[in-house]
């Protein structure tokens, strides 16, 4: 097994992948400024993550703390190597990783490039279980570990299939590796919105005929906030919105197949 491998005078640190807009940036707001003590340490340093530099050094300049840029494209095939190398070299104790890379694409399967397709496998599953697992030998007792999945990963979703199914993963992921991990005192989370004002649902609707109804749009802070108050009262999965979680609920009870027409019905396809 990985064992903690830091220094106990290791420099404490956050990191967050996605940092550049959306989720993954309030997320990098709530640790650094404080607000996220009651569930986990705040870091004396931030390590962002995107491939958006400028966006990155935008959010650092508002950070209370020192923030480390790093300009990644984590789907590429050797992505998470340099953080890797950095971890090697600084020798940081990780207190909290947030995965909130990632994509999706609202259309008929065949009408999305292959190279989208896999590539959203290589974001939203491959590179974040890379995160973890390069992140683990890092972290010890009382770290946590924030993966974000959907809504989408309760239920089978046409037209946004292959997103759906990632997050499918990013669930089952999380919560077995929370169950496995639990004796050395590292806790993982996974946080499951509904829908999200970000740049995601625009850039994941460039086919306008396949989509959309939004029946409400949750702000990103108030899921980043709900994920740590979730995670302090030791919950593995983290879902803001009575509504959301009554959809959840009903994704449980409903055969999956008419859970599926009833989200054709609400999308308009017949
Ligand atoms: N918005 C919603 O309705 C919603 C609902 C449920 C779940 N989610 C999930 O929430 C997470 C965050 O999404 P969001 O809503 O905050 O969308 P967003 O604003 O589009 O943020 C996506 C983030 O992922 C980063 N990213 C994309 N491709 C990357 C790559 N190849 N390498 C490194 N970073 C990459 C983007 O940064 P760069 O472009 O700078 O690389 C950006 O920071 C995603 O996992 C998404 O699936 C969103």
């Amino acid at each position: 097994m990985n064992e903690y491998c830091g220094q106990p005078n290791g420099r404490i640190i956050a990191v967050v992948t996605g940092a550049s807009s959306g989720i993954g940036r309030d997320f990098a707001r709530l640790l650094a400024d404080g607000s996220a003590r009651s569930a986990v340490d705040t870091p004396e340093e931030i390590w962002l993550i995107a491939r958006r530099e400028d966006r990155l050094e935008t959010l650092a300049k508002e950070l209370p703390i020192p923030a480390r840029l790093i300009p990644l494209d984590l789907a590429a095939p050797d992505g998470v190597l340099r953080y890797e190398q950095m971890l090697r070299i600084e020798n940081p104790r990780v207190r909290c990783l947030v995965n909130a890379a990632g994509y999706g694409r609202f259309a008929h399967t065949l009408d999305v490039p292959a190279e989208t397709l896999l590539g959203m496998i290589d974001l939203n599953d491959r590179a974040l279980t890379a995160m973890c697992v390069a992140s683990l030998p890092y972290m010890d007792k009382g770290a946590a570990i924030v993966n974000i999945g959907s809504l989408s990963s309760f239920q089978p979703v046409p037209y946004i299939n292959v997103y759906g199914a990632s997050k499918a993963y990013v669930l089952s992921f999380s919560r077995t590796l929370n169950v496995e991990l639990k004796s050395r005192g590292v806790r993982v989370i996974c946080v499951c919105p509904g829908w999200v004002r970000t740049d995601f649902l625009d850039q994941a609707a460039t086919d306008k005929n396949a989509v959309t109804y939004f029946n409400k749009l949750w702000e990103p802070r108030d899921v980043a906030a709900r994920a740590f108050a979730d995670l302090a009262k030791g919950k593995d999965v983290s879902i803001l919105g009575f509504m959301v979680r009554a959809q959840v609920f009903l994704t449980k009870m409903l055969p999956h197949s008419l859970v599926m027409k009833i989200w054709m019905h609400q999308q308009g396809h017949t």
